[in-house]
């Protein structure tokens, strides 16, 4: 199987990241194949809504994200890693949702399973909203929910600490 994860924090080496890592190490362990993208590392422009997808017609936006967007296609299990922002999503994972609007019509992330890694400040208790926002999200996408880490952390790296969280990550990525 393969495993795509997108880390949508701008800190690399943060905590998002850390989550992921092990993650693919879990899944690794499993016999999986593990990749990783740096969403901050992709020009990315917003939906502009012109509904061209909803037409069939090529999405205006050649820009990095067909890059995203074909790994995507390829993965059979999707981690979206994002820190909390303002009980959110960071604006670039956001923005890549948002871009996902083709994908209704055509169905081709259909059928593959999704999890997802969050660190913040405040802990799990602060993540419903967001948790909440990317189940509903794949099940419009036919996107299996396969879990989730929520994790307690602030300073860059102060989750590879946390060895419980760290091994809800490992056992997420290994039970994928
Ligand atoms: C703009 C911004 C908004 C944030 N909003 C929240 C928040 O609403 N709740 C919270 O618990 N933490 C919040 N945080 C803290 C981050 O979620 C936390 O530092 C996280 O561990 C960062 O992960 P990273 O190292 O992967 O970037 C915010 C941080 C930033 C920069």
């Amino acid at each position: 199987m393969k495993i795509l994860a997108l880390m949508g924090s701008p800190r690399k080496g943060g905590n998002t990241d850390i989550l992921i890592d092990q993650i693919l190490l879990g899944g690794r362990e499993k016999g999986h194949f593990g990749e990783k993208l740096y969403l901050y590392d992709y020009d990315t422009l917003p939906c502009i809504d012109c509904r061209r997808c909803k037409k069939d017609l090529p999405c205006p936006h050649q820009d990095g994200a067909s890059h995203i967007f074909q790994k995507m296609e390829e993965a059979d299990a999707l981690i979206f890693g994002t820190p909390i922002y303002w009980y959110g999503p960071t604006a670039k994972m956001k923005l890549l949702i948002d871009r996902l609007r083709p994908y209704i019509a055509t169905g081709k992330l259909s059928g593959k399973i999704g999890a997802i890694a969050v660190p913040s400040e405040e802990g799990p208790a602060c993540c419903g909203p967001l948790e909440e926002m990317f189940k509903m999200s794949f099940q419009y996408l036919g996107i299996s929910f396969a879990g989730a880490v929520l994790a307690t952390a602030y300073e860059k790296g102060e989750v590879a600490k946390r060895l419980d969280d760290l091994k809800k990550a490992y056992e997420l990525g290994k039970a994928l």
